[in-house]
């Protein structure tokens, strides 16, 4: 089993389940045009995501780094009829790629990107008066991770569902000994959620396109 076989079957379910798409594929390749990383998550993924926006009937939804948008599509096309999404970038230029990605998916109505370190908009995001949120995706960077699980904890509404990218990195996460800041980030964060008894949660390793990772999921207790 190897990430030839991986991408091979992420390509069998793809063609299956996730439609050509010409905005999706525009975002993809102007975000590679204006040179930012190609750390999205999966077209798989994405409708994964999707799926789950679906699922909660999220009518407010909270992303933690937005990079080009291609996750952001993807939960935002999953809101409810009303729904909103803010989206959390700390890099001007990929903020400035996702709010263009954005606009031609025809979403900007129903998306804020805002520029800035999360755990500088994250306070006063929690101090406006907004409805608490349905859906909490956290996707930036690995270090504070378990920061933003405690923000994400504390903003969303009881049942709300909160998902955590790149929780397994290539299972260097079972390694207590590793010095990377990103393995250390992920086993802090995995200890903090473990630890919040305001949460039920899981975390599910993957296969794909993207290599071996995971996600990790926790809803908020509804007592
Ligand atoms: N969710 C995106 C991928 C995000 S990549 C997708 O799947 O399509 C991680 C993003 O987090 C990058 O754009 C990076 O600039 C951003 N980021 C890194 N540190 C951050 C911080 N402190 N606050 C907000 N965003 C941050
Ligand atoms: C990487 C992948 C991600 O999904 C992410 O959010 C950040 C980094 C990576 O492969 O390095
Ligand atoms: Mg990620």
């Amino acid at each position: 089993m190897d990430q030839a076989r991986w991408t091979e079957v992420d390509r069998y379910f793809d063609d299956l389940l996730v439609p050509a798409d010409p905005v999706l594929d525009a975002a993809l390749a102007d975000s590679a045009a204006a040179g930012l990383p190609t750390i999205q998550i999966s077209p798989s993924q994405g409708k994964f995501l999707h799926v789950l926006a679906v699922l909660v009937g999220a009518r407010h939804i909270l992303e933690i780094g937005t990079l080009g948008g291609y996750s952001t599509i993807w939960l935002a096309r999953g809101l409810s009829a009303g729904g909103r999404l803010v989206t959390l970038e700390a890099q001007e230029r990929h903020a400035r790629v996702a709010k263009a990605n954005i606009a031609r998916a025809g979403l900007s109505d129903m998306v804020e990107v805002r520029l800035g370190p999360a755990l500088e908009t994250l306070p006063i995001l929690a101090g406006e008066k907004r409805p608490p949120f349905d859906l909490i995706f956290i996707d930036a960077d690995k270090p504070a991770t378990a920061d933003y699980f405690n923000w994400a904890v504390s903003l969303a509404r009881p049942g709300g569902l909160i998902v955590v990218d790149n929780v397994v990195r290539k299972g260097g996460v079972a390694d207590a000994a590793s010095q990377e800041p990103e393995i250390i980030g992920m086993r802090r964060f995995a200890a903090t959620m473990a630890a919040d008894k305001r949460v039920t949660a899981a975390a599910l390793q993957t296969v794909g396109s993207k290599g071996y990772d995971g996600f990790a999921v926790a809803v908020v207790k509804k007592q």
